[in-house]
């Protein structure tokens, strides 16, 4: 069975929901998923052998935070000898501002750059924003840039950007990226 690692950063929850949703979709499809938090000591200490990694990193003040550089760059070598898709969650990625959007991809490169990693993938992702995980300064910052571009947020405190069916259409083709090249004889379950 291939083995594939499911690496994780998140703040308010959207990115670690978004690498849960993505490990049960490989297992679903006969792939043993190990999911990982860049920020737990004791996973990041071995993650083992795997066939293929997919790294799911929330974007906070255009970066990709330093607890994830510093798990991607310790492993950069492991990750780049293998198949390996990144996962930027961001409110850009939800935006059709063409800056946003752009900012975001620049985020991945300075990322990229910054950690010797070159993902064979990259993949913008809609996040979320949700309010009870944020304090009143973060909350306040978030809200104002969302008014300002014409956004509105669920009053229930809770408002899901994250298109779930291209996500998953993104794992099976991430999938299709580890059968070629792991042989593409063989199914995912042998
Ligand atoms: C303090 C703060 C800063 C943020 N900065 C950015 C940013 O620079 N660019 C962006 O596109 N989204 C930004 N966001 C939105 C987050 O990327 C989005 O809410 C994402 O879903 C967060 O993922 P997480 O819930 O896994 O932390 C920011 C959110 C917060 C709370």
């Amino acid at each position: 069975m291939l083995r594939i690692l499911v690496v994780y950063s998140s703040s308010e929850g959207q990115t670690e929901k978004v690498a849960h949703h993505v490990a049960r979709q490989l297992e679903n499809k006969g792939y043993a998923a190990r999911l990982v938090s860049a920020h737990a000591a004791d996973d990041t200490a071995a993650i083992g052998d795997f066939d293929a990694a997919i790294v799911a990193g929330a974007l906070h003040m255009g970066a990709h935070g330093p607890a994830l550089a510093a798990f991607i760059s310790e492993h950069a070598a492991a990750l780049n000898a293998v198949p390996s898709a990144f996962l930027s969650v961001s409110l850009s990625a939800a935006s059709d501002d063409p800056a946003d959007v752009a900012g975001a991809l620049e985020a991945i490169k300075d990322f990229e750059a910054a950690t010797g990693w070159t993902p064979r993938r990259t993949q913008l992702v809609a996040g979320a924003v949700h309010d009870r995980q944020m304090g009143f300064f973060k909350r306040f910052l978030i809200h104002t840039l969302m008014a300002r571009k014409g956004v509105e947020l669920d009053p229930s405190g809770n408002t899901e950007f994250t298109k779930w069916p291209a996500l998953d259409s993104f794992v099976g083709d991430f999938a299709g990226l580890v059968e070629k090249a792991a042989g593409g004889a063989r199914t995912p379950k042998s």
